[in-house]
């Protein structure tokens, strides 16, 4: 199918705890299925505290590190995998908008959706290595 015409490249991308608890699941991912992206890979489930710390290893010592983790951790989150052509991080990047729902322009999902830096709705990886680093950490090989 038109799947196979794309280099195919994964990021992984996360509705956090807020927009499971607003019901914004559906419609973010509506956002990103609209694009042509595909969801081959996703998981409501509840963050342990190690996959937390190592997913947001590079905030540690940070005034709201602790906040991000008990925050991550408090319920259920739905991980997933996204996967494009080359550069899909940076097109999930641009749906989701600036970390500060205040800087976020309109038609963003933060934009859109958010009024929060700490409850900011989403995830995405920011980098193609973050994507294997990250999607490593929330789909191990077992
Ligand atoms: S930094 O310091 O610029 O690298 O941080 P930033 O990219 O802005 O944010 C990193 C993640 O931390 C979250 N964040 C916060 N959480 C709680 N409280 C405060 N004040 C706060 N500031 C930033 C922010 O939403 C980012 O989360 P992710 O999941 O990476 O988007």
């Amino acid at each position: 199918g038109l799947v196979n015409l794309w280099a195919m490249n994964s990021t992984f991308f996360m509705c956090k705890p807020d927009a499971v608890e607003r019901g914004l699941i559906g419609e973010i991912i509506r956002r990103i299925e609209a694009t042509g992206l595909k969801i081959v890979r996703a998981e409501l489930r509840v963050v342990d505290e190690a996959t937390a710390k190592a997913h947001y290893a590079e905030h540690e010592g940070k005034p709201f590190f602790g906040e991000l983790i008990s925050f991550i951790t408090s319920s259920p989150v739905f991980v997933t995998e996204i996967s494009g052509p080359d550069g899909t991080w940076e097109i999930v990047r641009k749906l989701m908008g600036k970390t500060n729902p205040a800087e976020a322009a309109p038609g963003t999902i933060r934009g859109d959706l958010a009024t929060s830096i700490s409850a900011n709705l989403v995830h995405g990886s920011d980098s193609a290595d973050s994507a294997r680093r990250e999607l490593a950490n929330f789909f191990p090989v077992r």
